[in-house]
């Protein structure tokens, strides 16, 4: 291939002035960073620059930036075949991760739905959902239930199920099917329990139980809107309720599977299990695009036994061997044990991140912060009023780290790799801009 730019102001001005990029303006867009590569925890600019990375590429990239393993993954995989369609065509790469997959979920998991994007695996999901009512006859259960707060995804089956008031549901009121909406859970996630924050849930439930298909939720962090971490008690009332009621429960754990929140997944905090669940994100790595929508037998063989017996989707990349191979990998990692400690990689380093991210609650108390809240490798900062990420951007650059800010929001998600003086450098930087800004 040859270049058609000759340097990086060329194709960053092409990209300034052609490039869309996530939630931004083409007329006024946020500055953007010229990056050349990046490496383990580090992303390297063109302007010579090495930021620590505290973002892992929006949750993804737990194990830093090419990764020696994942790296050769791919290139063995690429040797083989870099892709087969996955209609009439099965591959070892599919299986390998699918059993790997099924080895870290409940036994009552068996059947998987490898899909190419964490928003596609919210609709699969959605769709499980829909032709399991479908298939037993009920065809009334056609609407899904949520706690407000929530993220889903962007294309519509997910913003509908996402938050509805700062969610995108205004943008588009008449494409966007409305649902049913309760309080996002208000008691926090080491806070004390009180049973009446369910009476909302109940109510809406017990009136609506006949058309709710299910209900689906961000197990513990509801990520995108908020970073807030809810109580795992809600999660148990939750399940008891679908129960109680005959609604199927869609955990998305598209953002804190996978170790994230100082357990595997979620769902664990609670210690209840859905009937679907989706992960994402970190499950190839952050190294390429893939998702995984998964359920119970029960589930599967419904939808497999009505009239449509069939699950209507078929992505053209869906099982991708480049993605399902360096997924796999990626769960190695994840899962290999320390010999000198004999402790699980994943765990080891989410508690001591979890350890250091404490620093930021020295933040605690300072006029400017609502809130400071850590959460195993996930630590967030709440700020009284929006910020602007322009300008806290460029503070944390000029300090070495790469962190993006929304909303209100200040965090840190990084790979799980950092070493604890690479924490202790993003720790001080949002300390140190958080007091020279405000
Ligand atoms: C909880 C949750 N679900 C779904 C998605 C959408 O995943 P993707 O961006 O891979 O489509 C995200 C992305 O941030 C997410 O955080």
């Amino acid at each position: 291939m040859q270049n058609i730019f000759k340097n990086s102001q060329e194709w960053l001005q092409f990209d300034h002035d052609h490039l869309w990029h996530p939630y931004t303006s083409m007329h006024d867009p946020l500055p953007c960073y010229a990056v050349l590569s990046a490496k383990g925890s580090k992303i390297m600019l063109d302007s010579g620059d090495a930021l620590i990375d505290g973002m892992a590429s929006w949750w993804s990239a737990i194990h830093g930036y090419n990764h020696p393993k994942l790296n050769a993954a791919i290139v063995a995989q690429t040797e083989k075949m870099a892709h087969v369609m996955f209609g009439g065509i099965a591959h070892q790469p599919a299986s390998e991760l699918g059993a790997r997959l099924l080895n870290m979920m409940p036994d009552c998991f068996e059947h998987i739905f490898l899909a190419d994007s964490g928003s596609i695996s919210v609709e699969v999901a959605q769709k499980m959902a829909l032709q399991y009512w479908q298939s037993s006859n009920n065809l009334k259960k056609q609407r899904f239930l949520t706690v407000k707060g929530g993220y889903h995804g962007d294309p519509f089956s997910c913003m509908s199920v996402g938050d509805p008031t700062n969610g995108a549901h205004h943008l588009f009121p008449t494409q966007i099917t409305k649902h049913l909406y309760v309080a996002r859970p208000e008691i926090g996630f080491d806070e004390p329990w009180d049973i009446d924050a369910v009476n909302e849930l109940r109510a809406v439930i017990k009136t609506h139980h006949q058309s709710i298909a299910a209900i689906i939720v961000e197990p513990i962090v509801q990520g995108g809107v908020g970073m807030r971490f809810y109580h795992p008690q809600y999660l148990r009332e939750m399940r008891s309720l679908c129960d109680e009621f005959d609604i199927l429960l869609i955990f998305d754990e598209i953002a804190t599977g996978f170790g994230r929140t100082g357990k595997l997944f979620a769902m664990q905090h609670a210690g209840i299990e859905p009937d679907i669940i989706c992960v994402g994100k970190a499950l190839t790595g952050g190294m390429m695009t893939l998702a995984a929508t998964i359920t119970t037998k029960k589930v599967a063989q419904t939808i497999s036994l009505g009239d449509v017996p069939i699950l209507m989707h078929g992505p053209t990349f869906m099982a991708n061997p480049l993605a399902c191979t360096v997924a796999s990998a990626s769960l190695d990692i994840l899962l290999e044990i320390d010999a000198q400690t004999a402790q699980v990689y994943w765990q080891a380093n989410v508690t001591r991140l979890a350890k250091a991210l404490l620093k930021l609650q020295q933040l605690s108390g300072h006029k400017a912060v609502k809130q400071v809240r850590v959460l195993g490798a996930i630590g967030v900062v709440e700020m009284h009023e929006n910020v602007d990420v322009a300008r806290l951007q460029a503070e944390f650059v000029k300090r070495g780290v790469w962190l993006r800010p929304f909303g209100k929001l200040v965090y840190i998600m990084p790979p799980y790799i950092l070493s604890n003086a690479e924490i202790e450098q993003l720790c001080d930087a949002i300390i140190e801009v958080i007091e020279q800004v405000y």
